[in-house]
């Protein structure tokens, strides 16, 4: 490739078309709006002809400038140049751009199709999105874990690949799309970013025989009666797409690898949704955490992803939504679940599954913790009740105790142990529980530490410590106690 991305890349960030420049330049308000797709503040806050807001508009919000105010610097690409490339139009003096070129949060830069608006023209069936709300989504939920080989299934614009870099050694990205390919691959060059190994090919098929350490993927989710759009939708019934990634992942995992994926699923009258997803992940020989992080009503569904191909307003509005109703109908459904999964090949013989809804704000990112989620779970799981009675138990850093009840009164209503990090999951504790909290730091075996509790309570220790592990279980699968080792 020559030189032309890294002299973009250069001027983009001479210019401050960065996430933090643009949204300094714009301001909160019309950041505020462009974040729900709503341009006119945006327009009005870069109406100058400055270099940043020429940039901005032509970059993002899609408009045509004046030729002579789009910023070269000393070494930056000319109009012409940038037309040659085909990046932009130029005609009468005016330069449209032909695609969307925006700074992403890692510092670097994305290239994708531009974005769709309402009164635009209808998308083509290949479009290329941007990056998104979902993107984020799943660079915050992959492991940060160093890895040997990473691979990103579907990778679009290359959003995920800009995540990846400088945390493996070395990264494949897949698209069955090959214009996808074409724009990722100039997202990676104007990201400074080499050696990506770009294949094309549907679902694993471009990566047969290989194994990896992370796979992570956006996959086109969207559950809808016809393929119209690449970038969403697979063409495949229902939520296949998204079981047969979660089937075949597993192969391409190498031993102690992680798969991290977002998804869509099915919520159908007469089945609980748990039971679906719990059905993909068992059976494929890994560790699963799967996360319904959301949930709308078939409506809603159809609705949010008419707006995203600006759909709503045009002549083919209703009918279009109308037949999504209608084969949702056919199909029983009765909503659609958003949400994470989490696989990892432990190698154990005794794969654990833990399927959960949990819709509440967790730290940031989620990356940083997945695997200690994913140990508590199969850790509570495989702990016999002889082992854990004779294990040293330890409160999780950052819980914390909140006791709830009338003023004045000497024993509380209620009891909650909350963690302040991590998932920040909250739970009712009885007065045993509540009182190991208090006590365990990971120097005593839990058997005795529940035998000096009895006697405090007065209550039986052979009972106590029968049922002990049923009550602690959980709350280790929780993440709010943890076996020490050390
Ligand atoms: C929602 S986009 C995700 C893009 C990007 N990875 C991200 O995180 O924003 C889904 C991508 O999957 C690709 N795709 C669609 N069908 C596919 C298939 N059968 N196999 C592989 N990729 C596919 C689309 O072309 C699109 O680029």
């Amino acid at each position: 490739m020559n030189d032309l991305p890294i002299r973009l890349r250069e001027l983009l960030l001479e210019t401050g078309y960065t996430i933090d420049g643009v949204r300094a330049r714009l301001g909160d308000v019309a950041a505020g709006a462009l974040a729900r797709e709503e341009t006119v503040p945006a327009l009005r806050a870069t109406a100058d002809g400055d270099p940043l807001g020429t940039l901005i508009r032509l970059w993002w919000l899609g408009v045509p400038v004046d030729g002579r105010a789009v910023p070269a610097g000393p070494a930056g690409p000319s109009v012409e140049e940038l037309a040659a490339a085909g990046l932009v139009r130029a005609e009468d003096g005016r330069v449209t751009s032909t695609v969307h070129l925006q700074p992403w949060e890692t510092g670097g830069h994305l290239v994708s199709d531009r974005k769709v608006r309402p009164g635009d023209p209808a998308l083509r069936p290949d479009h290329v999105v941007g990056a998104g709300g979902a993107s984020a989504n799943l660079a915050q939920l992959a492991s940060r874990r160093p890895a040997g080989r990473a691979l990103d299934l579907g990778t679009g614009c290359g959003v995920q690949v800009l995540h990846l870099d400088g945390r493996a050694e070395e990264i494949t990205a897949t698209d069955v799309n090959p214009r996808a390919l074409e724009l990722a691959r100039l997202s990676w060059a104007i990201s400074g970013i080499d050696g990506v190994d770009a294949r094309q090919g549907s679902l694993f098929e471009p990566v047969q025989g290989d194994r990896f350490d992370l796979v992570v993927s956006n996959p086109p989710f969207v559950i809808s009666p016809a393929g119209r759009f690449t970038y969403r939708e697979s063409g495949l019934r229902a939520d296949d797409f998204c079981r047969e990634l979660v089937r075949r992942a597993p192969r391409h995992l190498a031993p102690g690898g992680t798969c991290h994926l977002l998804a869509n699923w099915l919520h159908v009258a007469g089945e609980d949704w748990r039971d679906r997803v719990g059905g993909w992940l068992t059976g494929t020989g890994c560790d699963g955490w799967a996360v319904q992080r959301d949930v709308q009503d078939p409506a809603e569904y159809v609705e949010l992803w008419l707006r995203d191909a600006a759909e709503q307003g045009t002549p083919r509005h209703r009918e279009l939504y109308d037949d999504w109703l209608a084969w949702f109908e056919a199909e029983n459904v009765t909503g659609v679940g958003f949400g994470w999964i989490t696989l990892n090949d432990s190698g154990s013989l005794d794969p654990v599954v833990r399927v959960e809804e949990y819709a509440l704000p967790v730290e940031l990112p989620v990356g940083g913790y997945v695997d200690r989620v994913l140990e508590a779970v199969t850790t509570a799981h495989r702990l016999t009740d002889a082992e854990l009675l004779d294990a040293r138990l330890a409160l999780a850093d950052g819980v914390v105790e909140e006791r709830i009840g009338p003023p004045g009164a000497e024993d509380p209503a209620r009891i909650v142990l909350r963690q302040t990090a991590g998932l920040c999951r909250s739970v009712r504790v009885g007065t045993v529980e509540a009182a190991l909290a208090g006590v365990c730091d990971g120097d005593y075996p839990l058997g005795p530490l529940l035998a000096a509790i009895a006697e405090l309570t007065g209550e039986d220790p052979s009972d106590l410590g029968a049922k002990a592990p049923a009550a602690l279980r959980p709350l280790i699968a929780e993440g709010f106690f943890h076996i020490s080792t050390g």
